[in-house]
């Protein structure tokens, strides 16, 4: 593949994931280009963010919006508007409607801050130390009807210290999420990752289970 991917992201908060991916596809030779970063607030922090990295950004202000559907219907609009091929979400904190998500199927990213099919929905750092895992971490996954449901991609996943707490752990989480969705969204513009009705190919065979990137040293 030649052409240069663009990718718009989705936020709602401080936006280092969103940094992460713009910061890896302002490199010369990215095969992505973040070319819109959107936000449903205009309190996101990351929208400075990506202004300062000279990235267009453009809100689309939930508070506005009678209900789901005509939200999401703007978020579409918005979408369309940008040229992106690819959406990624990071840190957006509100539920797609289904009409939303076959909208952009195969075409809809989401990073989730555990190891899924473990821990969906929130307090995921939390639960995995309450559980006693040995492990945690975080999926990038492609985004179906299902909650935090949809095929993962890529995982990054590290070992829990001994009496780690939340916070420190989810930092650790972080550094790694940094890591792998970058690197997600250049396997697929690079088309070494594909949707295909519903499941995902990876060097055109099923990936039957998720790319997994190691890494205890994080953060
Ligand atoms: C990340 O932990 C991500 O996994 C979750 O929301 C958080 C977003 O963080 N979906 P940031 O806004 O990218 O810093």
């Amino acid at each position: 593949m030649s052409a240069v991917l663009p990718v718009a992201v989705v936020i709602s908060g401080r936006g280092s994931n969103m940094e992460a991916i713009a910061r890896i596809s302002l490199k010369p030779a990215s095969p992505f280009k973040v070319v819109r970063v959107i936000a449903d607030r205009e309190s996101a922090g990351g929208l400075a963010r990506a202004t300062s990295l000279g990235i267009p950004v453009s809100v689309v202000p939930v508070r506005q919006f009678a209900d789901r559907e005509s939200f999401d219907a703007a978020l579409a609009a918005e979408l369309d508007a940008s040229g992106a091929r690819l959406v990624a979400l990071a840190g957006f904190m509100r539920i797609l409607s289904p009409g939303f998500v076959q909208r952009f199927e195969g075409r809809l990213l989401n990073i989730h801050p555990s190891l899924l099919p473990k821990y969906k929905g929130l307090d995921t750092h939390a639960r995995a130390l309450a559980a006693g895992d040995s492990h945690h971490g975080a999926s990038v996954h492609y985004v179906t009807a299902e909650l935090d449901g949809g095929p993962v991609i890529m995982q990054g996943r590290l070992r829990i210290r001994a009496g780690e707490a939340p916070d420190g752990l989810s930092a650790r989480v972080h550094t790694l999420e940094h890591i792998i969705y970058p690197h997600v969204c250049t396997l697929i513009a690079t088309g070494r990752v594909e949707w295909r009705a519903g499941s995902v190919l990876f060097d055109g065979s099923p990936l039957d289970s998720p790319l997994i990137e190691e890494n205890d040293a994080a953060a």
